[in-house]
This record gives C-alpha cells, structure tokens and sequence, in this order.
C-alpha cells in the first residue's frame, strides 16, 4: 500500500526555522522517519513539499483519483486555504492532518483550522512523531 506524506509552506526549512518550536531536526529527518515508519507498517511512503498551493491542490487532486491515504501537514494553510479545503471535501480515503506544534497552545490565528473539519483525524503537537502516529492509524486502518 502506498501513503501519500504532503507538506505545505516553510516545511523544507525545518531544523533551521524556529527551532524552538519546531525541533532541531531537518525535512530529510522528517522524510527519513516518515518511510522508516512505512517500512515497518509495510507501507510505501512517499514524501513531498511544497510552497505553492496550486501544488497542493494538485497532489491532493492526485490523491483522490487514486483512493490513496494521505498524512498532510498544511502549514500555514491549515488557518485559511478554503482551496485545499475543498480538495480535501472530494477524496475518500483517509486523510490525517498532522502538525508538528500544538496549534492550540500558539497565536490565535491559528486555533482556526478550515481542513479538519473534512479530515478524518488530526495529530498535532507531538513533534515529527506527529506523522509517526498518523501513519500508525492508517496501516491499522487498513487492517
Ligand atoms: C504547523 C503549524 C502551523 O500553524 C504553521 O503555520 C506551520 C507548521 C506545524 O506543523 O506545527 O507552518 O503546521
């Protein structure tokens, strides 16, 4: 089984991009971790980022074609993107938001999450385990 693992904005800096909230650890740890999970899961994870939203879409569009699970990490369009929303709205298999913080506990802006509402779940603020955890869910899922 393949899982789709999405990025949204600023993900590629991670390691360097506010490391007191987001962790020492880069994108390619993330990566690394995310298919070292599937390994065990027997799943093929594959891993992408990307700043564009129109990319997103796109990856989610491809997603929907093929009935494949997603663990998607919006970034900051977690608190606006009604675009990736509405993707979201059309695929059916699951689809875990994930997050590396606890939005809830951070600025106002961003307590509001327009996806969750059309995810199947959210996990957030449990560092890169957060994807860990999500993938966990969607091997048991299957099973
Ligand atoms: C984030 C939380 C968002 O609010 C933020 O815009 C991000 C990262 C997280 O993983 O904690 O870019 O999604």
């Amino acid at each position: 089984r393949t899982v789709y693992v999405f990025n949204g904005p600023n993900l590629s800096r991670l390691g360097t991009r506010e490391p007191d909230v987001y962790g020492a650890d880069t994108f390619d740890d993330l990566a690394a971790l995310c298919r070292q999970t599937g390994r065990e899961l027997g799943l093929t994870v594959d891993v992408r980022q990307t700043d564009d939203e129109a990319e997103l879409v796109s990856w989610i569009h491809e997603a929907a074609d093929g009935a494949i699970p997603v663990v998607l990490n919006p970034a900051a369009f977690t608190h606006y993107s009604y675009a990736l929303r509405d993707a979201i709205a059309q695929r059916t298999a699951p689809l875990i938001e994930v997050h590396i913080s606890n939005p809830a506990s951070r600025e106002e802006f961003r307590h509001t999450s327009v996806v969750a509402s059309v995810a199947t779940g959210t996990i957030a603020g449990f560092g890169l385990r957060s994807y860990e955890l999500a993938l966990r869910a969607i091997a048991e899922d299957g099973q």
